[in-house]
């Protein structure tokens, strides 16, 4: 199916950078808000990242162009005309619902209505229309123009022809456009999520400290340590994301104290100017560790007896070990792991590449040791096990 005209409806940080990513393409865009003055912050921010593309070079006239691709609207009259909306509203069922019935109510009924939610269900979004075959999560990663990974996410009755045209047109966007079968978090946010936890988890049990383990992570295969990463997203917004997780996954998610007590404390990161580390309020600039980590983790720390070391791996075996299970339930092709975790996280190689170079054996080793002296967290994949029973030495 061909996409001429698309819709983005809610102009907060995604739904900006979404539109900037489609009229960087060519693509006009209806961009929809609630009100003239939401509309007009969103217009705003689009203005700011093409004038910082003229910055590296853009010619302004084709900035000018780029620009006149947007249409704001308040109100769904120009939505007849569009092939695909792509919602971006607040990730809030109900919120979504209201949203999915009124674009179902407005748009021509060969339109694509995709939503860019992070956690919400696409199958029950979908059933807030009457074309759940058309429904589709298209999961875009912040900032949605600059960064390459797309997921693109079906659920139970969406078609064949609407997931083909989903990639097509993320691959027409620059896009790294994969299919991820519908589970909480999808794939690169899951995966995360276990390594994210894993780091908090090794500072409440007193193996490591915060610099430690950002250097060590960051020499190993991230631009960013998990810490300095939860500081830039906020521990607020990680403790929904580690508690909607654990929610749906169960024990080997189960957020650490440290993050409940940093939210309570305030302590969230660079909104606040302290979390690990401690910022500069106008600059947002780093300044060292935050001391007050230091108090809160001798108030809610589990130091285990008897000293355990620490391993920068030990912070990628979680991931590595969920990188499985995802594979074991064909969340997606074993192929295209490693270059979702790539373009989505910015690792220089993916969760399956690292196993291989440790030696899946020697992860699994590794995995069941851990697995007896913590427990449900590091329960060895099946799959993992299959792998070493057969003497393989890598996944793809
Ligand atoms: N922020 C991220 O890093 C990120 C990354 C990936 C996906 N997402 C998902 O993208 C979605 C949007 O997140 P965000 O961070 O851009 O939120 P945001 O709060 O910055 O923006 C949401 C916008 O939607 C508008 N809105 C609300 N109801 C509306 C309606 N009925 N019609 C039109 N506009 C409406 C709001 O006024 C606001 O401008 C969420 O589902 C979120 O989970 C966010």
């Amino acid at each position: 199916m061909q996409i001429s005209k698309v819709g983005v409806i809610g102009a907060g940080t995604m739904g900006s950078s979404i539109a900037v990513a489609l009229i960087g393409r060519g693509y006009p865009v209806v961009l929809k808000d609630v009100d003239e003055d939401t509309v007009r912050a969103g217009l705003g921010r689009v203005d700011r990242l093409l004038d910082s593309r003229v910055r590296k070079g853009l010619p302004p006239a084709e900035a000018e162009a780029m620009r006149a691709l947007v249409q704001p609207a308040t109100d769904y009259s120009a939505f007849p005309d569009l092939d695909l909306v792509i919602e971006a509203v607040a990730e809030s069922i109900d919120v979504k619902r209201r949203v999915f019935e009124e674009l179902d109510g407005c748009c021509n009924v060969h339109a694509i209505l995709a939503t860019n939610t992070s956690s919400l269900p696409i199958t029950r979004i979908a059933s807030f229309t009457r074309r759940p075959d058309k429904v589709v999560g298209m999961h875009f990663f912040n900032p949605a123009h600059l960064m390459k990974l797309l997921e693109i996410v079906p659920g139970l009755d969406t078609a064949p022809t609407t997931v083909r045209t989903a990639i097509e047109f993320g691959q027409k966007l620059g896009k790294l456009a994969i299919r991820v079968e519908e589970c909480p978090s999808f794939l690169v946010n899951r995966l995360l999520a276990r390594y994210m936890n894993e780091a908090l988890w090794c500072l409440q049990d007193g193996v490591a400290g915060v610099e430690q383990i950002d250097q060590a992570a960051c020499d190993f295969v991230v631009p960013v340590g998990p810490l300095a990463l939860r500081d830039m997203n906020g521990a607020d917004i990680g403790l929904a994301v580690a508690r909607f997780n654990h929610q749906e996954y169960g024990e080997r998610f189960r957020p650490p104290a440290v993050l409940e007590e940093m939210v309570k404390q305030n302590l969230l990161g660079q909104k606040t100017g302290g979390g690990f580390y401690q910022y500069d309020p106008q600059t947002r600039k780093r300044s060292g560790p935050n001391p007050a980590i230091e108090q809160l983790i001798q108030k809610v720390g589990t130091p285990a007896p008897g000293a355990e070391p620490f391993a920068v791996e030990r912070l990628f075996l979680p991931m590595i070990n969920e990188a499985f299970l995802a594979l074991q339930e064909k969340v997606c092709e074993a192929e295209d792991l490693d270059p979702a975790l790539m373009a989505g996280l910015g690792m220089r190689k993916g969760p399956l590449a690292l196993a291989a170079e440790i030696g899946l054996s020697e992860c699994l080793g590794a995995i069941e040791s851990l697995f007896e002296r913590h427990g449900e967290r590091f329960r060895p994949a099946p799959l993992l096990k299959r792998y070493v029973w057969a003497r393989r030495t890598a996944v793809v």
